[in-house]
């Protein structure tokens, strides 16, 4: 998929520049495979990067204007001065990215000049596998890049955080970092704290299988900041920094302080940041049945505690358990309210969950779902061509 996108910017780049592009950038998307709003917390989280991402082709332009086009939204057009002052564009949302990112950049006492630049993505909008993300961080290192800024991924991912911070998301790191940090065959391991990161070998026997509920899912809403603050309010009631630093043990000797809501708010950020070391041994151990009881934790504590589930993704992770049977590693992923589900499964059975959903998902939905099939890929990359 990856050649497919980085084929299409190029050829959009020359037919709507009318020359060839000098560079080359990709980030991918992601499926986070547990530690779901623990980001945000200071917590754990165990994302991997996915087959899809977002390509751009540029080159110099020679004025002091970022002149875009968006293959993927119908050949769409902006352009922008580029300035330390970031002014949001009424309605190209997607611009706003890129606009969020060079005025970042700048902010930080950086040199940026015009680019021209051609965007293709294949990451399905709304699915919940990180295109906004995707797009941050293939831009800040194109940006990093061509005009020798040196600023390490790590530092464009939380630029990239601040960019939806500016768009009105105030999401954790986790997304970012992924695009920015994956490396193939590996999950990574973000302490979001810390910022350490620890490639976890993904057992070669296991697939990745992402399945799209098409119930789009968008984060710039209400309820996703309501939960975050939600969570800041059950630390500070606990007395801790961040509900990294509780356990249940403390937060049961609060519960009178707070409603039932934000209690079971805490409760699923405590109970996922523990569920994520366990993950890590399960992998390492090649453990599924331990996996699948994770994974399936999590999935309830989302469902049930943090109520970001909808019916549709409830449903498309019972069919998944009950075409597999025993060892069903499946969860939601993502921030919730629609987008995609993620399953870790034998090779053996991809066959079997594929004709499950066929047969019995349009019945729950009235929709289609589309099936991803993945492994971990590396993450963002940048080529002089
Ligand atoms: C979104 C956010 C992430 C993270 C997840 C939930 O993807 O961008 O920072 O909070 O939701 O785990």
């Amino acid at each position: 998929m990856t050649d497919v996108v980085k084929g299409k910017s190029k050829e959009a780049f020359i037919a709507h520049f009318g020359c060839e592009p000098e560079y080359l950038s990709y980030a991918p998307g992601r499926v986070n495979l547990i530690g779901e709003h623990t980001d945000y917390n200071d917590g754990f989280v165990l994302p991997c990067a996915i087959k899809f991402g977002t390509a751009l082709t540029a080159k110099k332009n020679g004025t002091n204007k970022m002149r875009l086009l968006a293959v993927d939204i119908n050949n769409d057009t902006d352009e922008f001065e580029c300035s330390a002052t970031y002014t949001a564009h009424p309605t190209k949302t997607w611009a706003n990215y890129l606009r969020a990112m060079v005025a970042l950049i700048m902010q930080k006492g950086h040199k940026v000049e015009g680019l021209d630049v051609a965007i293709s993505g294949d990451i399905p909008l709304g699915s919940g596998l990180s295109s906004s993300a995707s797009l941050e961080v293939t831009f800040g290192n194109l940006v990093s890049q061509v005009f020798g800024l040196n600023i390490p991924l790590q530092e464009i991912a939380l630029t990239g955080q601040a960019c939806e911070a500016l768009n009105g998301c105030k999401c954790g790191i986790m997304d970012q970092t992924i695009s920015a940090c994956g490396k193939a065959d590996h999950a990574l391991l973000i302490d979001c704290r810390s910022l350490e990161l620890k490639h976890i070998p993904v057992p070669a026997e296991l697939d990745i299988l992402i399945v799209n509920s098409n119930c789009k899912h968008a984060l710039v809403g209400g309820e996703y900041n309501e939960r975050r603050e939600q969570c800041e309010n059950a630390a500070k009631i606990i007395g801790v920094k961040a509900l990294r630093d509780a356990t249940m043990d403390m937060l049961n000797a609060k519960k009178d302080q707070m409603d039932e809501v934000t209690y079971r708010r805490a409760r699923h950020v405590i109970t996922e940041d523990d569920r994520v070391l366990k993950a890590i041994d399960a992998f390492k151990q090649g453990d599924l049945a331990k996996l699948a009881e994770l994974m399936y934790a999590s999935h309830c504590s989302m469902r049930d505690d943090f109520e970001i589930t909808i019916p549709e993704i409830d449903g498309l992770v019972e069919i998944i358990r009950k075409a597999i049977g025993e060892n069903a590693a499946v969860r939601m992923t993502g921030g919730g309210f629609g987008g995609s589900v993620v399953a870790v499964v034998e090779p053996a059975k991809v066959e079997q969950v594929k004709a499950a959903i066929d047969a019995e998902y349009e019945k729950i939905s009235g929709k289609k779902a589309t099936i991803i099939e993945t492994h971990a890929f590396d993450g963002a990359a940048f080529t002089k061509l």
